[in-house]
């Protein structure tokens, strides 16, 4: 079975290979890596492969679905969470397997979460820059205690719910807004509407996919309900912000930080070396001119056993598609569990 691995890099191809050498069952997988993004200018790459393995960057729209099934290609394995960037209506219609990695490592997310927000709280990251450069001055970095403070979650899946743990160890007091509300969760804090928990909270995390309803959820109208001075982190997707939205409330002084691991814009950039290029993207540069923020490239989830997890899942999928068995992460319908926008769907 030939899978071809897109926008891979020397971890991927470490993770994968060793997962797939450690386990006889997958003897017959034979990877082939592409350090580039999928997408209509490379899906001539994947001819001859039985499945892509791709990332959250790289781009399935229909057309390029329709390439990939003339192509040969019967199986979409998604080494991530979130399935934002895959025509999934498309590859059900031509009856290709999609699965993807629903769970690896919340806690890896969540933890680096928290590294965040704490990061910027405390103004960490221009402690760094100026003790190196032997200022050791405390004026600017005033934090806050987290103690006491009230932490608002949008979307309690996995990963929200493991965010709430770390909290409440902090002593704060937790508020959520999900439409699936879970039991697990109170036992940490209460459900409220969006629009009480955007003006109590004095952190706001989000933890929510990335779906039509949840796309700009953070704009000009719900960030003028968030609490002065509140802080903003998103480690789930981009497009839950409209960054000119951010920007704009960020001058105004009305948003007092933003930690971003992902942006809207990610795409054109991330997990590449741009630093020796003009960056074009003006927001993004206008985002990193501000000293309340700090954007990261898409890394919380990297750590090693979030890789292993990721990499063991994938060969799992893949397995469960070339025996045909039930695969638990499907994501299509009429292949076998249905299950899309964090929740089964009900048909
Ligand atoms: N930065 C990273 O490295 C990284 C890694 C993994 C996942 N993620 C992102 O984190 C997201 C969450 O992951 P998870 O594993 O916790 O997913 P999950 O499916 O377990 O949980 C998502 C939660 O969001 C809720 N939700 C759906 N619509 C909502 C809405 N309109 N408002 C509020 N909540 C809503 C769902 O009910 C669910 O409880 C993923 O969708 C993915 O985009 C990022």
């Amino acid at each position: 079975m030939k899978v071809a691995v897109f926008s891979s890099k020397p971890y991927d191809r470490e993770f994968l290979s060793r997962v797939r050498d450690s386990d006889s069952a997958h003897k017959e997988v034979e990877l082939i890596f592409h350090d580039f993004a999928l997408g209509p200018e490379t899906v001539s790459l994947a001819n001859g492969a039985d499945a892509v393995c791709v990332f959250v960057n790289d781009t399935l729209p229909a057309s390029v679905i329709e390439n990939l099934r003339q192509a040969g290609v019967r199986a979409i394995l998604l080494r991530c969470a979130g399935y934002n960037n895959v025509d999934l209506s498309t590859a059900e219609r031509l009856g290709l397997f999609v699965a993807n990695v629903p769970a690896y490592s919340p806690e890896a997310v969540a933890e680096f979460a928290v590294a965040l927000l704490q990061t910027l709280n405390r103004r960490t990251h221009r402690a760094y820059n100026r003790v190196r450069e032997g200022n050791f001055s405390l004026d600017g970095l005033l934090g806050k205690t987290l103690n006491g403070k009230t932490v608002g979650i949008l979307g309690v899946g996995k990963i929200g719910l493991a965010f709430a743990r770390i909290l409440r160890g902090f002593g704060c007091t937790l508020l959520a807004y999900d439409p699936f509300p879970i039991d697990a969760f109170r036992e940490y804090g209460e459900y409220v509407e969006l629009d009480e928990l955007l003006s109590r909270s004095d952190f706001v995390s989000l933890h929510c996919p990335l779906m039509d309803s949840t796309r700009h959820i953070i704009d000009d109208h719900t960030l003028s309900k968030m609490k002065k001075g509140a802080i903003l982190i998103n480690t789930s997707r981009g497009g839950l912000i409209r960054t000119k939205s951010v920007i704009k409330a960020l001058k105004t002084g009305h948003l007092g930080g933003l930690a971003l691991d992902v942006y809207e814009k990610e795409g054109e950039l991330f997990y590449q070396d741009h630093s020796g290029d003009i960056i074009q993207d003006d927001e993004l540069m206008r985002l990193m001119t501000f000293p309340n923020v700090i954007v990261c490239g898409h890394q919380a989830f990297f750590t090693e056993e979030a890789l292993t997890e990721i990499a063991e899942s994938t060969l799992r999928n893949l397995q469960d598609f070339a025996t045909n068995a039930p695969c638990k992460n499907s994501l299509v319908r009429g292949i076998d569990l249905k299950r899309r926008d964090s929740h089964p769907v009900r048909i």
